[in-house]
């Protein structure tokens, strides 16, 4: 596979990335809220679970804040069964965005191309080999948790990117970087190779890449 697969996340210092409601909290800082508007503005597309846009309702664009000329890169959900809300800001316009929904989900979306693959959910091989088809050449996963696992289950992830803010978020709810099913087995725990580490304002940007 040709396409680079980037995952991207912001994590408290006791491993959570949201509160136990799912609801965002700010783990990051202005240093690395920089830095992921700059690695967005090199990367082709920047892909999301569903349950992102709904707990979260992300933009997915790039702030001109952080970057002169913004590039925006392609939008992509992963969202089988078509249940982006039609006002959702990946729905307005502001770049183009790809719902990814299973063969049988008939919805269209005004503002997005569809693309339809998987029985249930997105069947990422394919996924990738339609993207790259596209010419898309580097993707951000910038979450959730299960698409997140998928990514690394998959071994499709090339590179994992972890901003640890200083903050406890606490309980046993609250979700992790990687969620889904998770390892059930040693065989199947996903090993990382360890690249760099640096501070990042008052956090810690660990950077690792995946082991195929
Ligand atoms: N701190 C951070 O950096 C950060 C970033 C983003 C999100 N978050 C947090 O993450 C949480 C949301 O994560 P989540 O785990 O609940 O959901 P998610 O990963 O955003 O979305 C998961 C959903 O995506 C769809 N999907 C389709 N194909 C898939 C595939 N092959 N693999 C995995 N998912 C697939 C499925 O829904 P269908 O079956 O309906 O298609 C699945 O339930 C929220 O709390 C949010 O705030 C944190």
């Amino acid at each position: 596979m040709t396409t680079r697969v980037i995952i991207n996340c912001a994590m408290s210092a006791d491993g959570k990335i949201a509160l136990r409601t799912r609801k965002q909290t700010k783990i990051s800082n202005e240093a690395d809220r920089k830095r992921v508007h700059q690695l967005r503005n090199k990367c082709d597309a920047i892909l999301v679970g569903i349950e992102t846009v709904l707990t979260d309702d992300p933009k997915l664009t790039v702030n001109s804040k952080y970057v002169k000329k913004p590039r925006q890169p392609v939008r992509i959900v992963l969202d089988s069964k078509g249940r982006t809300p039609k006002d959702a800001f990946v729905l307005d316009g502001a770049a183009r965005t790809i719902i990814v929904t299973n063969e049988s989900c008939k919805r269209v979306f005004a503002n997005a191309e569809t693309i339809r693959c998987g029985k249930r959910k997105t069947d990422l091989r394919k996924l990738m080999e339609l993207l790259e088809g596209r010419g898309i050449r580097s993707v951000l996963i910038e979450g959730g948790s299960e698409v997140i696992w998928s990514f690394l289950e998959s071994r499709i992830a090339d590179e994992v990117r972890i901003f640890v803010g200083s903050i406890v978020i606490g309980g046993e709810r609250a979700p992790t970087p990687a969620g889904g099913e998770g390892a059930a087995n040693e065989r199947s725990v996903v090993a990382l190779r360890l690249k760099s580490l640096r501070a990042l304002g008052n956090g810690i940007l660990i950077r690792y890449e995946v082991v195929k």
